[in-house]
């Protein structure tokens, strides 16, 4: 790391967002970005040391000011590095061939319950070796890293067996070491129930509770724990097992919920005290009351909608709610081939309602917390790590505007320009 300070000058708007660090942002709050203009940011030792207009910071650091590297951000957007909150980073293989068959009528559960889908996506991630799926998914993370990304969830579940989802959670935890991007990592064994165990589930249900989640939790492998609470996947009464024995375990509960049909999965994660629930297409209405008054962050995925050619989720009626909204990619091979959250904040405002400031929270600081991280990233503020995104755009509302472009510049990860 260099030792020499970071100096970022004249930023046409410094978007920072202070102020967001102890809770996700809700309601009205969720637009006040706190923009500075003429904007610069102090960076030492891989953190923001101080942040203000261009005068204020040369005022302040003005003897020092020969000292540090300096990087004029003139006529750019800066904000926090974006976070993605939701991904299945880690896997093998493609699935073009299931673009067509949806394409011409068939549906994303008809596809997996022939074979295809998340089993098509578990036999080509069991038969990698660790090394093929890391230089498989590191070439992933370089493309998150290019659209302006510093940080990633990664979810297991193309393994399905301990060996598999262990050898998931290892690449994750080595790209982590290894790339600019910060990964956290989410055990996921309950992705889906093995063609194998169609007829016995619960016995599935019960090698995730015994066999997996201890070894994963004592291989400190994974934060999170997440499960695919779907009508035909897992039931509302499984997932509640699984999330709670990941809780005994000291591992936090996510859910992938009410994405196909209405099954109770945002009640649920209210009830278990879920750090976020994704998904939430069909959510019903009292479910989003309990999201409200439980603070669980709604983690919305657009681009998945899109994707399956669904009705997004309705962001604005959960915002209106008092739900804390994240946005994120939700990559994975069958239902948001993506990498782009600048494309995920465009879909936000044209398919769910939300405004071009309340996606860039979403993409930030509410994402940040949405992965328990709203301490040490998602805003541009003293003591914070020193993630930034320099966009060549003048203002965050031309962001999502010019959509399909990929506006990125620069990208500073931990006060080190990664991308450039
Ligand atoms: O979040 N819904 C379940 N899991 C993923 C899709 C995984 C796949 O199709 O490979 C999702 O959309
Ligand atoms: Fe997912």
């Amino acid at each position: 790391m260099s030792r020499r300070p970071l100096l970022i000058r004249h930023a046409s708007q410094l978007v920072t967002l202070k102020g967001s660090s102890d809770a996700p942002l809700t309601g009205k709050a969720m637009e006040a970005l706190h923009i500075i203009e003429d904007g610069s940011v102090w960076i030492e030792e891989g953190i923001i040391q101080s942040v203000g207009t261009d005068r204020e910071i040369t005022e302040k650091y003005g003897s020092r000011l020969e000292e540090a590297r300096v990087i004029d951000a003139s006529g750019r957007l800066v904000t926090p590095g974006l976070v993605d909150p939701h991904t299945h980073l880690v896997f093998a293989g493609s699935r073009e061939n299931e673009f067509e068959m949806r394409l011409k009528g068939a549906t994303y559960m008809e596809i997996m319950n022939a074979g295809g889908g998340i089993h098509a996506t578990t036999s080509a991630t069991q038969k990698a070796t660790h090394e093929q799926l890391y230089e498989e998914s590191r070439r992933r993370l370089d493309l998150f890293l290019r659209h302006g990304v510093t940080t990633v969830e990664a979810k297991s579940g193309y393994g399905l067996t301990l060996e598999h989802e262990l050898k998931q959670l290892e690449v994750a935890r080595e790209l982590n070491r290894n790339h600019p991007v910060d990964v956290v990592s989410t055990f996921m064994g309950a992705h889906a129930v093995p063609v194998a165990y169609r007829e016995r589930p619960d016995d599935f249900v019960d090698r995730v509770i015994r066999e997996m989640i201890p070894e994963v939790a004592r291989r400190k492998l994974a934060e999170f724990n997440d499960v695919f609470c779907e009508k035909g996947v897992f039931t509302p009464e499984q997932s509640r097992r699984i999330l709670e024995a990941g809780k005994e375990w000291g591992l936090l509960p996510k859910i992938h919920a009410d994405e196909i049909e209405p099954y109770g999965g945002a009640e649920l994660a209210a009830e278990v005290g879920a750090v976020s629930a994704d998904h939430l297409l069909k959510a019903s209405e009292q479910g989003i009351r309990a999201m409200a008054e439980k603070g669980v962050v709604a983690v919305l995925l657009p681009g998945t909608a899109f994707f399956l050619m669904a009705e997004s989720a309705d962001g604005r009626r959960m915002i209106d709610a008092g739900v804390p909204v994240a946005l994120s990619t939700d990559c994975n091979p069958g239902s948001s081939p993506t990498v782009s959250m600048p494309l995920i904040m465009n879909l936000g405002c044209l398919k769910m309602g939300m405004t071009p400031a309340e996606v860039l929270t979403a993409a930030t600081i509410n994402a940040a917390h949405a992965i328990r991280r709203g301490h040490e990233i998602g805003s541009i503020e003293e003591g914070k790590k020193a993630d930034l995104v320099l966009f060549d755009v003048s203002n965050y509302m031309s962001l999502q505007y010019a959509f399909g472009v990929n506006h990125v510049h620069t990208v500073i990860k931990g006060g080190e320009v990664v991308l450039s």
